[in-house]
């Protein structure tokens, strides 16, 4: 096996993961839209980068309201995706190229469409099958007025309507994310037992590991206590703490049961947790060694271009999960996130989360360089490494006409925020126009702008200076340092200096002035780079 985790039994210490959006990675079967025989096809791209897993978005049975975070079968795949015989066919298929596989676990929520909730909605005010989901009667006149005054993070009221089976209006159900997604209640030992069998059911089918979805959001507060939510409240970091719905103390015991299933397997199967907390410190309870395995740092892919930022998140992380001797996995971005490329330009930073307008060419270039400088340091830090497809191509945020966008965050907060589908245009393969080789249908669910001939996979493998090539070299250094500590190397304000081993140092310099460099560079992220490190820009090098 490749890039660090090689044969060792904890490989995803060290791992470097590819994160796949299924829909918007390679069309198999010419509808548009991408799918595991097109993730088949093309899993040599995956190899040929020498990561060690692919981590995959959800292909489950889903009415794709949030693009398959939304579950009525968690057992099956939906036909948009192929099917079962086709997601083991992928499962050898990687492991046979010596691929690990990592799926989701979305197990905080199902979808309306779901047996579960459908069965809920059917018995009614009392029944045992409403208990799986949060129902609670409304307050006020009518019980017209939502349970509590929860937020939901894609915005709005957390809490949606039913219809009795006698056509009165109903009980209220809670659902943290879209209405369409229903938060199942992991006091009933039924959710328990379910999720416990879905584990199973992937863990034996040879799957390796499990993302485990919105793992914050698994335990409520007793009660359900109002928390001083206003209707148009929305869901920010500054509200999580003390918040009754997420981070809640009781959020560890589902996850120490999630665990048990994993260490049931004679090998070690990771659990990757999707987490946000108000605290490093609380943080690090998700990743005690009866919890969860590792865990993305989320706040890396929300950073700045600024040196000292990027040094305290380093330093804040590495200390909290030392503490509890877990490795963190280090993300510049995923299918949640903006592209590290749009999000590094000067027009990002100065319109406070890229609001309105784009970023102009030349500020798309120094976007692009500093993201690939970013690549350096992500993959130079100690613990596991998460690239999302299209990092190593280099792509930006594409802005999508507001008719086209289905990410349902855009409807759900009336369009103050755009969602997430500029990053999950389907990716260029080859060739000069849409679809570049994604699908062979010209009409892909999100449309690829033109001008990405040069962003191709084909295009940057014939191009010893490309994104691609950079990130492959670096991925096979790393190799070589994996496993050892860092420590931090006087610097000047605004560069990064860091020494893995004797062997490896790294250097990114975030200032607007060269840095001199010493040393014999071992890859850097712009050509010729030797003795001068050009502002924006990042190398690693033997200092020996
Ligand atoms: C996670 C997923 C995100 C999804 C949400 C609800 O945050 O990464 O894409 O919308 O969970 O399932």
């Amino acid at each position: 096996m490749t890039a660090g985790g090689g044969h060792e039994p904890e490989w995803w210490r060290n791992a470097v993961l590819y994160h796949v959006y299924l829909r918007s990675y390679a069309d198999g079967d010419g509808d548009g839209v991408g799918d595991i025989r097109g993730l088949r096809e093309r899993l040599g791209h995956v190899h040929d980068l020498g990561v060690d897993a692919v981590m995959i978005s959800p292909w489950f049975r889903s009415p794709m309201v949030d693009g398959g975070y939304d579950i009525s079968d968690h057992c099956d795949v939906d036909p948009l995706f192929g099917t079962l015989a086709e997601a083991d066919a992928l499962i050898d298929g990687a492991h046979a190229l010596g691929l690990r596989v990592i799926i989701d676990l979305v197990a905080n929520h199902t979808s309306t469409d779901h047996p579960w909730f459908r069965a809920a909605v059917a018995n009614g005010a009392g029944s045992r099958q409403r208990q799986r989901y949060y129902f609670r009667d409304g307050r006020g006149p009518e019980r017209a007025d939502p349970p509590n005054d929860w937020i939901s993070a894609f915005g709005g009221s957390a809490w949606s309507r039913v219809t009795e089976p006698d056509g009165s209006p109903g009980q209220w159900y809670l659902h943290l994310f879209a209405p369409e997604q229903p938060d199942v209640d992991w006091t009933s030992s039924e959710v328990r037992d379910g999720f416990v069998a879905i584990m199973r059911f992937w863990l034996d089918r040879g799957v390796d590991g499990m993302r485990v979805d919105a793992a914050s959001a698994l335990a409520k507060a007793p009660g359900l206590p109002d928390f001083g939510f206003r209707p148009e409240s929305l869901f920010t970091p500054e509200t999580w703490d003390g918040c009754p719905f997420w981070d809640t103390d009781r959020v560890h015991e589902a996850l120490r049961l999630l665990r048990s299933v994993a260490d049931g397997y004679q090998v070690p199967h990771p659990l990757v947790g999707e987490i946000a907390t108000s605290s490093p410190r609380r943080f690090a309870d998700y990743v005690r060694p009866d919890e969860l395995h590792t865990a993305f740092i989320i706040r890396f892919a929300k950073q700045p271009w600024d040196a000292t930022a990027f040094r305290q998140l380093v330093d804040e992380v590495l200390a909290a999960l030392g503490a509890v001797d877990a490795p963190p996995t280090w993300m510049l971005g995923s299918h949640d996130e903006h592209r590290p490329a749009t999000r590094f330009t000067s027009w990002f930073a100065s319109e406070a989360g890229g609001g309105s307008g784009t970023p102009d060419a030349a500020d798309i270039e120094v976007g692009r360089r500093r993201a690939l400088a970013a690549a350096l340091l992500l993959l130079a830090l100690p613990g596991a490494a998460c690239i999302y497809q299209g990092e190593e191509l280099g792509l930006t945020d594409i802005p999508i006409d507001d008719r086209l966008i289905q990410d349902p965050v855009f409807r759900l907060t009336g369009g103050r925020d755009r969602g997430r589908d500029s990053a999950r245009v389907p990716l260029p393969w080859s060739g000069r126009c849409q679809p570049y080789g994604f699908s062979t249908s010209p009409q892909t669910w999100l449309p690829q702008p033109p001008g990405l001939a040069d962003f191709t996979v084909a295009a940057q493998e014939a191009d010893s200076d490309s994104a691609l090539a950079t990130y492959r070299a670096a991925i096979e250094i790393r190799r070589s340092f994996v496993g050892t500590g860092l420590t931090w190397r006087t610097a000047p304000d605004g560069v990064l200096h860091f020494s893995r081993g004797e062997a490896m140092e790294c250097v990114v310099n975030l200032t607007q002035q060269a840095h001199a460099l010493h040393g014999r560079v071992l890859v850097s992220s712009d050509r010729g780079v030797h003795s001068s490190l050009p502002p924006g820009t990042a190398a690693w090098v033997d200092p020996r």
